[in-house]
């Protein structure tokens, strides 16, 4: 199966065009289309319904998870409703088999990474934030655990690892992901990892049992040499 993914469009009706005509061959290169949250960038119906337009028109099965800026006008679930309608398989701690293939999706979290990553000590503001991150990696692991395929393949907004996020400012690494997804990953084990959100990370890493994980921010795509919309994976 070729799987196109992307992330991070961040969705405004002025984009509309130019995505329109760029996307367009995606449908001749791929079977599924895999979109990893920032969907919108307000989290906005307006800004959805434009973004679905083109993505109908694609006519090409497409899994997506949410991603922080779907989230900003607390119209998520509408946002989920709009899509769901359309025929678009929305992954929120949930998984979705086709072709053989399973596909286990969520948002994730923030938190930070290897050794940075907070714990559940002090006030109660900080054990909320960091429960926040947990139940994130307890949706991942529900989704994981429905798959029955033996190949696997995980959507996240957010990062499991830190290598996937290189080349953005250290100062805010616990805010790009958490390992603690990584840790529900390499448990469950999966073929490919795809995640957004670090607009200007590097493409690639992998989990610390060896999972590829790929970070198709469409920002970090189209700055590589050849720059693209999406990347295709084969798995
Ligand atoms: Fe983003
Ligand atoms: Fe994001």
């Amino acid at each position: 199966m070729r799987i196109a993914a992307t992330a991070d469009l961040h969705f405004t009706p002025a984009r509309f065009s130019a995505l329109h005509d760029q996307l367009n061959r995606v449908r001749d290169e791929s079977d599924v289309f895999v979109l990893a949250g920032d969907l919108t960038n307000f989290g906005k119906p307006e800004e959805m319904e434009p973004l679905l337009n083109v993505l109908v028109r694609l006519r090409l099965p497409t899994i997506v998870v949410l991603g922080n800026h779907d989230y900003e006008s607390g119209r998520e679930a509408d946002l989920m409703r709009m899509m769901t309608q359309e025929g678009i398989k929305v992954l929120d701690g949930s998984a979705y088999e086709r072709d053989g293939v399973g596909f286990a999706g969520t948002k994730g979290f923030v938190g930070g990474f290897g050794r940075g990553v907070l714990t559940a000590f002090g006030e109660a503001e900080i054990k909320a934030f960091v429960r926040a991150g947990m139940d994130g990696a307890l949706k991942l692991e529900r989704a994981m655990s429905q798959l029955r395929t033996k190949k696997r393949v995980i959507i996240l907004h957010y990062s499991p690892i830190a290598a996937t996020v290189e080349g953005e400012a250290h100062e805010i690494y616990p805010f790009l992901g958490t390992s603690r997804l990584a840790e529900v990953i390499d448990r469950h084990g999966a073929d490919l990892v795809l995640h957004g959100h670090a607009h200007t990370g590097k493409c690639d890493g992998k989990t610390p049992a060896g999972i590829p994980v790929h970070n198709v921010a469409i920002t970090l795509l189209q700055s590589q040499n050849p720059p693209g919309l999406y990347r295709v994976f084969d798995v």
